[in-house]
């Protein structure tokens, strides 16, 4: 009366789907969730970018709403504030004026430019904050690329020498860690190198390994006024479509001494998060971009999905794909909610 072919019914008479596994049982309740859960997102797995420039106010970011270019000033509040909601390491971003911007990008190794300050006063309010520093030329170059440009074409050696001189130049105002972004062949090992010989055998380096040439950067192209001038960065960023590629870079880039390999774009590149963290033992980071932000903030402000929410399943998706480390522009907001929520 009612009842179809597969229901039985147990002594108590009550219907059943007789069978053994039942993983819903593992789900019944938060405490049994939070027991079995895999992998969880705390503030010390986020790294937050901020975006400096030389003025005494902050310049809102159109295409990342909630981002600006901090002053100084303002840019040591944010880590202040953010170091005591647990996130502890911050990357540097400086949007550098036009009048400083060369083919060679000499400013990224003047000692009194905007970096090196930002480091020296970083280090000097919160010795225990960690500082990474971007390695690439875009910010100072006039050609809005990473490397040095000849005719049309980026030099690859002549930008590691460039690159060797901003990295020292980062270490000598304290930073922690330098995290090469330009993806010139052969980098890694010229910096280690560089930092060697200068004695800084304790900074580490954070490559950015499998970094694709990806439309998905665009915000941060305008929030430091770095868009190539001419072409794209398809010569030294690697192609979208290809898997295998990103292994190559990590075995050239383990053995030239990286402590880190990072990922970047995130969200569609967890396939190759994952690749690379059954290929390395060392820590792997991910890169959550600027046009990933954009898209979830554009979303949200539209009312069409829960900001937090996404967040949070965001960062954790990230971890579950194999990375330690993530990169993201909520890494302060991202850490409040998981604070107010105790879900750690
Ligand atoms: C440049 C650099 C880029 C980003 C980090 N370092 C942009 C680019 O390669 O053009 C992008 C970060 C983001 O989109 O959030 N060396």
């Amino acid at each position: 009366e009612g009842d179809y072919g597969a229901l039985q019914r147990n002594n108590n008479d009550e219907v059943w789907v007789s069978q053994r596994a039942r993983p819903r049982r593992n789900r019944k309740s938060p405490a049994i969730r939070s027991m079995v859960r895999e992998n969880i997102v705390t503030p010390s797995n986020f790294i937050l970018p901020l975006f400096i420039h030389d003025e005494d106010f902050n310049q809102p970011i159109d295409s990342m709403p909630g981002c600006e270019r901090h002053s100084l000033d303002s840019m040591l509040r944010e880590v202040g504030e953010s170091f005591e909601l647990g996130v502890k390491t911050f990357v540097l971003f400086p949007k550098v004026p036009d009048e400083l911007k060369t083919n060679y990008g000499e400013e990224a190794y003047n000692p009194e430019g905007i970096v090196p300050r930002a480091i020296r006063m970083i280090k000097e309010a919160h010795p225990e904050a960690i500082v990474v520093t971007d390695v690439a030329l875009d910010p100072y170059s006039d050609q809005g690329h990473d490397g040095v440009v000849e005719n049309g074409k980026i030099l690859n050696d002549v930008t590691i020498n460039q690159l060797c001189k901003q990295v020292i130049c980062q270490a000598r105002a304290g930073a922690d860690i330098v995290a090469p972004s330009d993806m010139m062949d052969g980098r890694v090992k010229a910096i280690r190198d560089a930092l060697d010989s200068e004695g800084f055998t304790d900074v580490s380096i954070l490559s950015y390994t499998a970094k694709y040439a990806s439309a998905y950067y665009g915000p941060f192209r305008d929030a430091l006024d770095s868009h190539p001038g001419f072409g794209d960065k398809k010569t030294y960023q690697q192609d979208p479509a290809n898997g295998r590629e990103s292994l190559i870079e990590a075995a050239l880039d383990s053995a030239e001494g990286a402590d880190m390999l990072m990922v970047k774009p995130g969200m569609p590149y967890l396939d190759i998060i994952r690749r690379l963290k059954d290929y390395s033992p060392l820590p792997i980071a991910a890169y959550h971009v600027s046009g990933e932000y954009a898209m979830i903030k554009a979303a949200c402000q539209n009312g069409w999905l829960n900001e937090r929410d996404v967040v949070l399943e965001t960062l954790t998706c990230f971890k579950r794909a194999g990375a330690d480390i993530i990169l993201t522009y909520y890494a302060k907001q991202a850490a409040q909610w998981i604070k107010e929520d105790g879900l750690y």
